[in-house]
């Protein structure tokens, strides 16, 4: 039998309130998503209301989604937003990505299901072909409740002005956002920012940053003598391939444990990066103590199926639950910095929540993952200290455990576990963190790929899970959230 690992929890010294944003979502214009998917149009067979289909907002309802990031990622940067306002009929029709964009989804479509959805609104500005009068005026448009913007916004039938919560301006400025100098993109951010205002509460401003463990952008966007004085926070992206190559990335499905052990090694790089990113913070005197991180893409990103699949369309499996719930693990230990992070992407676009076909939806491992750990949101981090066993395969080595625990705001404790080891079992004691006995679910299947179908949608749900005296059995791969018996 094999030792248990002890775990303790630090009450006294909690590490920071775990922003429900956090567990922020990502719809960007891009393959199946949002048409067909989220949006259908009025007079769709498939049942909708005001043009979203019923079954996926039901399904992202259930989330409790607290932010949505739109409509770009790289297609932010030619977003030209009064394409995407009035009679939809008479919308432009654009090229994007090898398809058309009919712009029937815009600023109207996406406030008006944040709203519905109670989620928060995180707009990224046009910055690589707009201007800076383009984005105040699509601002003044959505915020305005007087002058000619308002007015042309209610006779596009919305009376009431919409709140923009979060605003980021440019999108990998060193990529598809225009491969600038991260001191020309200083200049341009602190001169959009300077306009971009909002009428009543004014959105947090985020600045573009780098990705990975490329800190240097950031660190010199910060170095700018104004842009600390014009931003709430920086952003990073941080995506998991299982090879590291974005030429040959690596399949969705019926991997090699070496890609199981290889993607979850990368999604755990994830800390190092937060790490380096505060240490960098720290260094930059101008910033102030919660100056923000916001890990505005994250996710696994494998190589397509087949060629008729929609662009960045992939099968989501028990490895994207593992990473799913390793990364929120890692967030939660530094939720004093990590204000906001959005998963890339909502529904049909890389680590998704749904996928949909035609009237077909099935919801992912990864979306079951979103759904258990909702008691995190808002929820008060504690420092967790464990001895986790090592999961080896060949030279790879990760912990095969990972344990984080908060309190909610109703003051019941919350204990998230995770076994990455697709082969072992591993006992876990949590008897001595002040409990009698753990209820809540577990998310496992019998392979490390398995997944769900449109023809199976439930070869990977989550279970009732029960640990009698704090005595836990994690089997190989398996996602546990867990609240105290009552
Ligand atoms: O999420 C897909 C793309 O990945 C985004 O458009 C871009 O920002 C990133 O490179």
């Amino acid at each position: 039998m094999e030792a248990q690992t002890q775990v303790a929890v630090d009450r006294s010294s909690p590490i920071g309130t775990i922003e429900p944003e956090v567990y922020g979502q990502f719809l960007e214009h891009l393959g199946a998503q949002p048409y067909g998917s989220i949006w259908v149009g009025e007079d769709s067979a498939i049942p909708n209301t005001d043009g979203i289909r019923n079954d996926v907002f039901a399904a992202l309802d259930a989330l409790d989604i607290p932010v949505i990031r739109w409509p770009g990622g790289c297609y932010s940067d030619r977003y030209q937003w009064r394409d995407g306002i009035g009679e939809r009929a008479e919308r432009t029709n654009a090229a994007w990505g090898g398809t058309i964009e009919p712009n029937t989804f815009g600023t109207h479509e996406f406030f008006n299901l944040a709203e519905r959805l109670g989620a928060k609104t995180y707009l990224n500005i046009n910055l690589g072909t707009g201007t800076p009068k383009d984005a105040a005026d699509w601002l003044e448009y959505i915020t305005a409740t007087t002058g000619d913007r308002a007015r042309e916004r209610r006779a596009n039938g919305r009376d009431a002005p919409w709140t923009v919560d979060y605003l980021a301006i440019g999108n990998e400025t060193w990529g598809c956002g225009g491969h600038i100098t991260p001191e020309y993109y200083a200049d341009m951010y602190s001169l959009y920012a300077s306009f971009a205002k909002t009428e009543g509460k004014q959105p947090e401003r985020i600045i573009s940053g780098s990705h990975d463990a490329n800190i240097e952008y950031s660190d010199t966007l910060l170095d700018h003598p104004y842009i600390a004085g014009l931003a709430e926070g920086i952003s990073v992206h941080v995506y998991s391939l299982p090879t590291g190559d974005w030429g040959a990335k690596g399949a969705a499905l019926g991997f090699p444990e070496e890609e199981w052990i290889s993607t979850l090694s990368r999604a755990l790089r994830i800390e190092d990066v937060i790490e380096d990113q505060i240490a960098m913070f720290e260094s930059h005197e101008n910033l102030s103590d919660d100056f923000g991180l916001y890990v505005d893409e994250w996710g696994t990103w494998y190589d397509p199926e087949g060629e008729e699949t929609p662009a960045l369309y992939q099968q989501n499996s028990m490895r994207d639950a593992v990473v799913a719930a390793l990364s929120f693990n890692i967030f939660h230990k530094h939720a004093d910095r990590v204000k906001m992070t959005n998963i890339a992407q909502m529904v049909n676009v890389l680590q998704a929540m749904i996928l949909t076909d035609g009237p077909d939806m099935v919801l992912t491992p990864t979306y079951h993952v979103f759904e258990m750990y909702k008691l995190f949101q808002g929820a008060t981090a504690l420092p967790v200290r464990y001895d986790a066993p090592d999961y080896i395969l060949g030279e790879d080595i990760i912990p095969a455990i990972s344990i984080s625990a908060a309190l909610t705001p109703e003051g019941q404790l919350v204990v998230a576990l995770v076994n990455s080891d697709p082969k072992g079992s591993h006992a876990v004691d949590l008897s001595g963190i002040g409990a009698s006995g753990f209820t809540g679910r577990i998310l496992t299947a019998d392979a490390m790929d398995s997944h769900n179908t449109f023809e199976d949608p439930e070869a990977v749900v989550p279970k009732l899970f029960k640990a009698e005296r704090g005595l836990v059995t994690l089997p190989p791969h398996s996602v546990v959230v867990l609240t105290e018996a009552e």
